[in-house]
């Protein structure tokens, strides 16, 4: 239920925010960020399947090879540790 619910809000923020042409990367909140990002080379890996800790290792490693910014890569975790 809680996956779901998680899932409604991410594809709510795709629509929302992927309207916007203008959104800079900067603005963009992390749930967007990780949409965007973090499927492009395997699967998106849902936030339920690591813990805190694990999501702060695996985006750290991510972060070099997804070309993100600090800011993006921080969002990103805060969106899975809240989502996890
Ligand atoms: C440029 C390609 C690329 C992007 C973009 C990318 N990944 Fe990965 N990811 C990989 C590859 C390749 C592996 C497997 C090899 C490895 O573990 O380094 C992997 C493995 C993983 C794993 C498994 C690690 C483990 O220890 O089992 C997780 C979790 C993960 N990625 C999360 C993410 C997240 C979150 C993002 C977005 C911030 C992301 N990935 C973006 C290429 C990518």
């Amino acid at each position: 239920m809680k996956a779901l619910f998680i899932s409604l809000v991410v594809v709510f923020i795709l629509i929302v925010f992927g309207c916007a042409a203008d959104l800079t990367n900067a603005d963009k909140p992390g749930a967007l960020l990780w949409g965007e990002n973090c499927g492009r080379c395997h699967n998106v890996r849902p936030p339920s399947s690591l813990t805190d800790s694990e999501w702060d290792l695996a985006v750290m490693h991510m972060r070099t090879r997804a070309n993100l910014t600090e800011t993006e890569a921080e969002k990103i975790v805060v969106f899975l540790k809240a989502a996890n």
